[in-house]
Order: structure tokens, then sequence, then C-alpha cells
């Protein structure tokens, strides 16, 4: 029997999880990355891992809190086994030596963050519980027998026969393919959509914009998460959920506690209330941010400072780098981009709509986010879905020894043939910077219809980037994104979870889960 070979693309939780999981079922797993193999969104995920490991809690109530916090769009199957198999893929992080923050006496500490009803969620190193991971993920990897390439941008999923059997890759400047018997889609997020966001630079949906070209079906794009505080001095910087969970609060310039008068669980309420609300408070005093206040965490400054630093140590660093002593006043903060609900969508092991291409983490859209994705519930689910999605693919079947697909020289698909059947003039192409704040301003915290329809004008408007670098196909890629995140959050009328319409109501009844098409609305202009 032929061994499959498996190419994995990414190399956050979700992708390195599938790729140890897709070995240890025997397959050969290549796992390529655009960067160094450590950069990814996973290395910079604050607040920590939400799961059930505690005797006084139960996965029937992560499984409410998931699906409240979804706003009844997640998918009640998805979220069992999200809920279900997290403790396991806990256990198997420990095993791979990622050292969760403890107790004296042993116990894992419990961190609480917004609408969990239980303090259910384990960090690492304080703060950095993302790299902490990261760190022990990689070094498990290595003793795996997985190839690794480092500095490898996807730039198409080839398919033959309606069957996904490789990738295209752009490495040093040249384009090569890669033939496999399953590709395990892993590429994170796309929050360098928008001109603020917490995301690294690495984020720019290169996977959602291949899989739209290659015809996988996506949905719920029209649900992106904004973090509530992002520290609003210097370069954006998250400031966990933690936080709050630690019982810092939010304040107006005013000084005055506004949450309180916004929802019952006040800075714990879902992050979608959370911002908005903070969005709210910027309008009313002219456009400065709000203000997080930890000061009274402990007794006096000097017992808070203490508790901030070693606690929170990465934010502690970056909030004092700024000049700021958060242990005596309130910080400044502002939402910015941060989480993508959606993406390409996935069945309980990863497949997506092409066979023989599978997703996890970020990219897909396994159903367990619904409209709104529970705190700390992102790690868990690249674990879950991660290990779930490199099996199935280990047992996509082998294909006979190929004498080799042609390799693609040149552009043809990052810069797609319709583009020049579709125009008669020549069209500028999309400057980044311009679309981020395209997108801020009329697909961000709250949108409504004559906005998302300047918005699809303008990016409907505009040619793909040529192909001449890395940066110009990510460019592309966002390009191809933002197109399927407008169309997506312009079909969907009604304001539910994290897709809030200034212009309508908020849904009364179970909302539809709107797919969008890909070839009509993202792949080909
Ligand atoms: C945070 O630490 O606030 C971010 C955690 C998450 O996005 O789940």
């Amino acid at each position: 029997m032929t061994t499959p070979h498996v190419v994995v693309v990414g190399s956050g939780i979700a992708g390195l999880t599938a790729a140890h999981h897709a070995a240890a079922a025997g397959a050969r797993v290549t796992l390529v990355t655009k960067a160094s193999l450590a950069e990814s969104n996973t290395r910079y995920a604050q607040g920590g891992v939400a799961a059930v490991m505690f005797d006084d809690d139960r996965v029937a109530d992560h499984v409410r809190d998931t699906l409240m916090a979804g706003a009844g769009l997640g998918d009640p199957a998805a979220v069992r086994v999200l809920a279900s198999e997290g403790p396991a893929r806990i256990r198997e992080l420990v095993a791979a030596g990622v050292a969760f923050d403890r107790t004296a006496d042993g116990a894992f500490v419990r961190g609480l963050e917004a609408a969990h009803s239980y303090p259910r969620v384990l960090h690492a190193g304080g703060d950095a519980t993302g790299a902490v991971i990261e760190a022990g993920l990689i070094a498990r990897l290595r003793t795996d027998g997985v190839e690794i390439v480092e500095g490898a941008l996807l730039t198409e999923l080839l398919t033959d026969g309606g069957r996904c059997v490789g990738v295209e890759l752009l490495v040093a400047g040249a384009l090569r393919t890669v033939r496999a018997d399953a590709v395990v889609l892993a590429t994170g997020g796309a929050g360098q959509l928008y001109a603020h966001t917490t995301n690294p630079a690495v984020a720019t949906g290169d996977g959602i914009a291949a899989a739209l070209r290659a015809g996988a079906e996506v949905a719920d794009l029209e649900f992106v998460q904004f973090h509530p505080t992002v520290l609003a001095a210097g370069d954006a910087f998250l400031v966990s959920e933690a936080m709050r969970g630690e019982g810092a609060v939010l304040r107006d310039a005013r000084g005055h506690r506004f949450m309180v008068d916004v929802h019952p669980d006040a800075e714990l309420a879902p992050r979608d209330v959370v911002a908005r609300a903070i969005v709210t408070a910027m309008a009313a005093q002219d456009g400065r941010p709000v203000l997080l206040d930890a000061t009274g965490l402990r007794a006096t400054p000097a017992a808070t400072a203490d508790f901030l630093a070693e606690r929170f140590p990465t934010i502690d660093a970056a909030v004092r780098a700024r000049g700021l002593d958060w242990a005596r006043e309130p910080i400044p903060v502002t939402p910015a981009a941060h989480y993508l609900m959606g993406g390409v969508v996935t069945d309980l092991d990863g497949r997506t709509s092409i066979p023989g291409l599978f997703a996890a983490g970020e990219v897909a859209r396994t159903g367990v986010h619904g409209a709104n994705r529970l705190a700390s519930n992102s790690l868990l689910e690249g674990a879950v879905f991660g290990a779930r999605a490199g099996r199935a693919a280990a047992s996509a079947p082998a294909s006979a020894p190929a004498p080799g697909l042609p390799v693609r020289e040149g552009s043809q698909h990052a810069a797609p043939a319709a583009d020049a059947s579709r125009v008669a003039t020549p069209r500028a192409p999309m400057r980044r910077a311009e679309l981020q704040q395209l997108m801020w301003e009329c697909a961000g915290v709250e949108r409504d219809a004559a906005g998302l329809a300047h918005a699809a004008r303008v990016l409907d408007g505009r040619a793909m980037p040529e192909p001449t670098d890395a940066a110009a196909r990510e460019d592309a890629n966002l390009l191809v994104v933002a197109r399927a995140v407008v169309a997506a959050a312009l079909a969907r009328t009604e304001s539910v979870g994290a897709h809030f319409r200034r212009d309508a109501a908020a849904s009364s009844t179970t909302p539809e889960i709107h797919a969008v098409s890909p070839l009509e609305n993202a792949s080909g202009r």
C-alpha cells in the first residue's frame, strides 16, 4: 500500500496539530508555512485556552456558553465535539511539554473570560499562552519526521477532476508545485483586511482566497470579531480580556463605568457587545479612546504593579514600554479586528467541499463559533479540529504515483483571467492601506447597506494587483477576501452576533446560514 502524502499549509496550533496527527496516522507529511515556523496568530494569543478540565465544570455548560455566545448560529454537533474532545487535546498539549500555569498545589490556574459561566480558561506564562503552546508543538513536530518548508507562500490549490491534488507555492521568488494526496489548509485568518487589527502581518487570508479561487464553499464571512481592548498608544497591542476577567473595568473620558449601563455582565458581556459599547462611548467623546482601569485590582498601587507584572508579563512590558503606569492610571484602549468566525466550510473531520482538501483552525468554518466566538475557544478549535483533520487527511486515498503536475509559470491564477474579460479600460490596483481603511470604515464594528454597497463598488472597481512578488500576492488575496466579506455582510440584512447592521433590527428568529458562492462573489474579479 502506498503511504499517503499530506501537505499541511500553516504553522499555528491547527497546522502543527494536524501535521502531528497525520504523521502519527502513518502519512508522509510536509508542512509549509510562509514565514518562519513560529510565526502565526497562535503565537500572539494571550488569554488562554478554554476547556472542561475541572471536576465542577461540565461539557454541557461549555457547549451552552459557546452556542449562546454564537447567537444561535453555532452548529451544536460541532460545538459538542469541541467541548467533549477539548480535555484530551489539553492533556496532549501537556504531554508535549506545554506548561500551563498551576497553583502551588499543582492544579491548573483557572481564568475567567467574557460569556463563560465558569472559570475554565487555562493559561501559560501568565499571558503568553499562545507562544508557550507554539514552542511546545514545534518541539514535538521536530521529532515527528515531518518535512518542514519555511518561507513558502501558498499561491494556489491544485485540482484535477474536482479533487485537490496539491499546492502551488512561491518559494524564494519561484513557483513550485507539490503533489499531495490530501492538503490541510491551516493558514489562519485575515485580520490584515482592517486598518486596526490585533493580528500579525502574516494574517492576509491566503487560504480563504486560494479556496475561493479553487471553488470551495465558504460561509459566515460577515462575522468578524473585533476585540474590545487594544492599546491605543503606539502600535496596536492586544490587552487580554483576561484583564477584565481579573476585575479591570472600562471607563469613558469622564470616568464613568459605562458597561454597567449596557449589559448585566458589564465588562464580561460578549465581545461584540463590549466592542460596540466602546464604539458608542468613543463617538460621544469625539473619537477619543475609552480607558481600561486596572488600578483597583489590588489594595495598593505597589501590590497592583506586582500582580500585573506577574500575571500579565507580556502586556505589562508593552504598556510600560509606552511610558504608561497602569497600576496608577487607566490606559487608553479601542477595538480592533481580531478573529474571522467564517471561512472554508468543513464537516466534523475538516473535509471541505473539494475532495482531498481539508481545513482547520481560523481558516475553517467548522460551525463552532456561529456569529461570535466565545473567548479562548480558538486555540481549542485549532487543537481539536486540527487533530481530526490531520487524521482524516492521512486516510485520504493515496493516488497512483503521478508523472508530476505541470509546473505553472507566472500568474494565471493570482490575477484571474476573468479580470481582463470583464472590463474595457484598465483599472487601478488596490493599495493595501486603502483597502484596510475602506474595510474599517464600511465593514467594521458597525455596518449598514449604504456603506457596504460603497465598499463593494470600490472593491469591484479595482484590478487585482499584478503578482510580482509575495506582498502583491497577499494584496490580491486580501482583495478576494474583502469582496467576499462585503458580499456576505450585504447579504445578511439583520443584525446578529458580531455582524451589527446599523440599518437593521437585531434578529428575532434563528438566522439562516448564508454560504457565499465563490464564483459569483469573490474569486474571478
Ligand atoms: C484575549 O486574550 O483577550 C484574546 C483571547 C481570545 O481571543 O480568545
